[in-house]
């Protein structure tokens, strides 16, 4: 069998972790994993250097600059990032024939919609992150066509910050938190997005599945508000601390956020046979392996 060699860029982050963490279990792919200290993706002549010494069959990009509210302050920051870089790795992968399997957000829509969002659905991100990861969806489909793009929503892991760490450290340290329950979506455990696309180049490798190029959604089943995640992110763990629903204009934060960004997943259901795990169950599990 091809020793199939992939990159995964962002590697310490936390969808970056979790595909390091599954890599014991790919055989036959030889992976190599990098973050910004040993290449920054902003760097033209750095990254091209790179890609002219070393090849890959795919590149899994898990970078990204992830602070939304930082972003609206320092949108050109983001857009260096989140367009600018993510085009250039289009370029590059485009000129060495690497496919790239590349992650983007549900903040591309406004959140108006009341039901799920297909990847057909008209983008009009309401935030600078949104704005920047939007441009480089569309630099990464100009630049290289040989590209499957991933939206996913509320990524938390057990490797990194994220609001299920957060709730956990705050429930312990107050009575009381106040939540947002008119922000509607469905929290997506990084482990089921690492497997997920892991599942895509295995697939695609062993003869199973057509590299299918495009815009895909993946985030865990099921739809709850950030109130009830919170409510239930302490009750999983037996933290005792009132979560108490409030509107998000209680609640002020640099950037806005779609009140509903719940993502249909049946294209990458159809196209690519991905198991999708509800969002209580991967939580569950999550927590259980913090203990
Ligand atoms: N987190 C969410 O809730 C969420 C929701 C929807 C979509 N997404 C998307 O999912 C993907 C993975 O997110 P994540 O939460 O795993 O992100 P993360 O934990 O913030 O990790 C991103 C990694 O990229 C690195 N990075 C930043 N700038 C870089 C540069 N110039 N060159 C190379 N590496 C750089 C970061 O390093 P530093 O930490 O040193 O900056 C970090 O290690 C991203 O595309 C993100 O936009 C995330």
């Amino acid at each position: 069998m091809k020793n199939t060699k992939i990159l995964v860029t962002g590697a310490n982050g936390q969808l970056g972790s979790e595909i390091k963490a599954l890599s014991d279990g790919m055989g036959g792919f030889a992976v190599t994993f990098i973050d910004v200290e040993d290449l920054d993706l902003t760097d033209r002549d750095a990254v091209e250097a790179f890609f002219k010494a070393g090849s890959y069959d795919y590149v899994i990009n898990c970078a990204a600059y992830t602070a939304v509210d930082k972003a609206e302050s320092d949108e050109d920051t983001a857009f260096k990032v989140n367009a600018a870089a993510v085009g250039l790795l289009g370029e590059v992968t485009a000129h060495y024939k690497t496919r790239i399997i590349h992650i983007s957000t549900d903040y591309v829509f406004d959140g108006s919609a009341n039901r799920p969002y297909t990847e057909d659905d008209e983008v009009n991100p309401v935030s600078a992150y949104g704005r920047s990861k939007l441009k480089g969806e569309e630099l990464l489909q100009k630049n290289n066509p040989d590209s499957v793009i991933i939206r996913t929503a509320w990524l938390y892991s057990a490797f990194g910050n994220n609001f299920v760490k957060t709730m956990l450290r705050l429930g312990k340290e107050r009575d009381e938190l106040r939540v947002v329950f008119d922000q509607v979506g469905s929290p997506t455990h990084a482990a089921d997005l690492a497997k997920a696309v892991v599942d895509i180049i295995q697939k695609t490798e062993s003869g199973d599945k057509e590299f299918v190029t495009g815009i895909y959604h993946f985030s865990n089943e099921g739809v709850i508000s950030w109130y009830d995640f919170a409510y239930h992110i302490l009750d999983l763990a037996g933290v005792e601390c009132k979560i108490i629903p409030v509107l998000s204009e209680e609640y002020p934060v640099p950037a806005p956020r779609p009140a509903y960004s719940v993502l249909n997943k049946e294209k990458i259901k159809d196209i690519y046979d991905i198991d999708v795990p509800y969002w209580y169950d991967s939580l569950k599990r999550m927590l259980d392996g913090l203990r």
